[in-house]
């Protein structure tokens, strides 16, 4: 597969059509749905007192790094903490650590093809800290903000890369991502960090965040993979469509720069790897 890296240095990201192909995205959907089946929702993010839910909430997300958990749409949950809707259609993501610990996930996450598109994007050591499986389900399927994801991965010098698999077609009605062609040139405009155990976006430079007539809707087929800096400023918009737009992610930091200790995301116990098999 010959890679464009001087387009990645130029635009900030790359599209890479057919790196996955049916059968890989079938396995992954299937366990994804698995996971989703298996999981009681009143041991975990389901079931809280109002008092407490944004405390809690917080400490679900915070230990996810390491586990594998499964996060709902905000309004999928009644007062008491129950489930207004079955769970195949109110859950929002999977999340953090099923590249580590999932035998399905691992598979799909690794590998030399994978590999060479790190090292494309400049990434000669890479740590996978995070995977995502990321629902964005039929009509209700939110936005999701303008941002750059080395927001929430600080590293000195700034290293995050996201790998992003298209698991559908992503296309405007169902809420691909946008991104702003050389945005990534731009500053990093806000900060993720955690203290005193409470998770907090934190602004650190003025800049506008741009609007959709300058950006570049990337509607891509199932099986395509978006391969984008930290740096780079991206959205998606709602899925008000009838179709979901599943879509798989992995983000890497460079092993030789620093990784904040004020991150969300912290591996203590669970050791961090490259993308090798
Ligand atoms: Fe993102």
């Amino acid at each position: 597969m010959a890679l464009d890296a001087t387009a990645f240095v130029r635009d900030g990201f790359l599209v890479i059509p057919g790196f996955k192909n049916a059968g890989e995205i079938a396995r992954l959907r299937a366990r994804a749905e698995e996971i989703v089946n298996a999981f009681d929702p009143s041991e975990g993010s389901g079931v809280f007192s109002t008092r407490d839910q944004a405390r809690r909430s917080d400490e679900y997300f915070l230990e996810s790094g390491s586990r594998v958990r499964c996060f709902f749409e905000e309004e999928a949950f009644d007062e008491p903490g129950h489930l207004v809707t079955d769970k195949a259609h109110a859950i929002n993501k999977i999340g953090h650590a099923m590249h580590d610990l999932d035998p399905v996930f691992e598979a799909f996450s690794h590998g030399e093809a994978l590999a060479g598109v790190a090292r494309t994007a400049g990434l000669d050591s890479p740590l996978v800290y995070q995977s995502m499986y990321i629902f964005k389900q039929p009509r209700i399927g939110g936005e999701v903000k303008w941002h750059q994801d080395g927001s929430f991965f600080v590293t000195d010098p700034p290293s995050v890369t996201a790998f992003w698999f298209a698991l559908e077609d992503a296309n405007r009605e169902n809420g691909c991502l946008w991104v702003e062609r050389g945005g990534h040139r731009g500053p990093l405009r806000e900060r993720f960090f955690v203290r005193g155990g409470e998770a907090m976006l934190e602004r650190i430079d003025p800049t506008p965040w741009p609007t959709l007539d300058v950006a570049t809707p990337l509607e891509v087929e199932a099986g395509t993979l978006v391969v984008f800096s930290g740096s780079l400023p991206h959205y998606s918009g709602p899925n008000r469509s009838s179709k979901s737009r599943h879509a798989y992610t992995l983000h890497a930091v460079d092993a030789k720069a620093r990784y904040v200790p004020e991150n969300w995301l912290q591996r203590d116990t669970l050791p961090l790897r490259g993308f090798a098999t």
